[in-house]
């Protein structure tokens, strides 16, 4: 088969290194990809929005299978764009991938179906907002209803702060367009824990769990990136929790978009908060998490085209998803002063030292080859080594210690990637 993978991070490495073991590649190719992605597919200079060049692409080459990695592309459209042209192709069509495109949606989903989440209000004016302030409990909840880079959700200590931020979100439009509308919620304290899981429009098959480390400095302070660390499995996703969320959140969301006229196909990523009450939904993604996929992946016993086309066909209740007995940490190598502002083209040594090492890897992000060949930073998440071991605290332990077989100036990490393991 001939596989395309539209997306260019290191989400979208960990999806093509486990594309590249199955028997069924024999051609992969990733748009735009980058340095590391163009060790194991063809690297092809067209953006994941240009939904018509990529369907031009994909009929050219006849590629038989595009895996979409980005959430952008899914809300857009690009699943209908593909389909519109007979093409193969995984993912939620637009109308299903609003299930993350929009938070209002899909707290109204929630609602209108009882799947537990934190009570809320939806605004499309920012006067209503203020008002609905006046009356609210603090600490309060502000998010923006559209995409933001994962960066629209504030969160309110005191009135003041959250009328700048309906101000900041709604007037301001400190997140464009995704600030039209917006939800307030209620506040909710717990552990996060990441589930992402195959659907096939009826069926799902959630995978192993994972936790994020979201903020950018150690002890969880700084401002929010898309994701400095995971672990995987969570200690904290317990034989209770999991009985729990299967029975009211899993199926219960597949269901509600079938019911809506929205068959969900593809990747639903159930963000989770482990409140005192029992689990909520903070959150749902339509793609896998990054950096979650890149702990998640490495784990998973099956060929992953076998599960992808059984998502595209309906038949997913054939497929038996299996996790090895293991755990892994990914530690994420960022280039200092992100998420604000921070140097590319810094040469990045020692890449070679993972050849070879089994239960190693190192998943590139942001990084391209410069005009001599040469491995250089492109981005501020550059690399997420990631290590297997045979429980979370070798896995830790083996992360940290491959962080070092790598090097780039202004090189940055959090030195607390699964540190929560040690409260289990
Ligand atoms: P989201 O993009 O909705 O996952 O929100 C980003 C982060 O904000 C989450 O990972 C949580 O840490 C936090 N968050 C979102 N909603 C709530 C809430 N209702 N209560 C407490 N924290 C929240
Ligand atoms: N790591 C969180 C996300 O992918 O949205």
């Amino acid at each position: 088969m001939k596989i395309l993978i539209v997306g260019s991070g290191g989400r979208e490495h960990a999806i093509a290194a486990s594309v590249a073991k199955s028997p069924k590649a024999d051609k992969i190719y990733c748009a735009p990809g980058n340095a590391g992605i163009g060790q194991i597919a063809e690297c092809v200079q067209i953006g994941a929005m240009e939904f018509d060049k990529l369907v031009t692409f994909a009929k050219e080459k006849e590629i038989d299978l595009t895996i979409i990695g980005m959430d952008d592309p899914l809300v857009g459209g690009i699943v209908d764009a593909f389909e519109a042209a007979g093409l193969r192709v995984f993912g939620p069509r637009k109308n299903a991938a609003i299930l993350e495109g929009s938070k209002a949606f899909s707290k109204d989903l929630m609602k209108k179906y009882n799947i537990p989440t934190a009570a809320y209000e939806n605004f499309d004016d920012a006067e209503e907002a203020l008002a609905y302030l006046e009356t609210a409990d603090f600490p309060i909840v502000l998010k923006a209803d559209g995409l933001a880079l994962g960066k629209g959700v504030l969160i309110c200590n005191t009135l003041e702060e959250a009328k700048e931020g309906v101000k900041s979100i709604m007037l301001d439009k400190q997140f464009g367009t995704a600030g039209n509308r917006m939800v307030i919620e209620e506040f909710m304290t717990g552990r996060e824990v990441s589930v992402l899981s195959f659907v096939d429009g009826k069926t799902i098959k959630t995978m192993t769990s994972a936790q994020d480390h979201k903020r950018a400095k150690d002890g969880d302070q700084g401002l929010n990136t898309g994701g400095m660390g995971t672990f995987s499995p969570s200690p904290f996703y317990t034989e209770e929790v999991d009985a729990f969320c299967k029975e009211h959140i899993y199926q219960a969301t597949v269901d509600a978009m079938a019911a809506e006229g929205r068959a969900f196909q593809g990747i639903i990523f159930f963000g989770l908060m482990l409140t005192p009450k029992g689990p909520r939904v903070l959150e749902y993604n339509a793609r896998f998490g990054d950096p979650e996929a890149q702990v998640v992946l490495p784990r998973m016993k099956n060929d992953i085209v076998d599960v992808f086309d059984a998502c595209i066909d309906g038949r997913l209740d054939e497929i038996d998803l299996q996790f090895e007995e293991n755990a892994a940490v990914c530690v994420v190598l960022a280039s200092d002063g992100y998420p604000v502002k921070y140097e590319k083209g810094l040469e990045i040594r020692g890449l070679e030292n993972f050849e070879g090492r089994d239960g190693y890897y190192c998943f590139h992000a942001g990084t391209k080859l410069d005009e001599k060949g040469r491995f250089v930073t492109n981005g501020g998440r550059v690399l997420g080594v990631t290590a297997k071991g045979a429980d979370l605290k070798e896995a830790r332990e083996n992360a940290y210690a491959a962080t070092q077989w790598v090097d780039f100036d202004n090189k940055y990490m959090r030195n607390d990637i699964g540190k929560a393991i040690d409260e289990a």
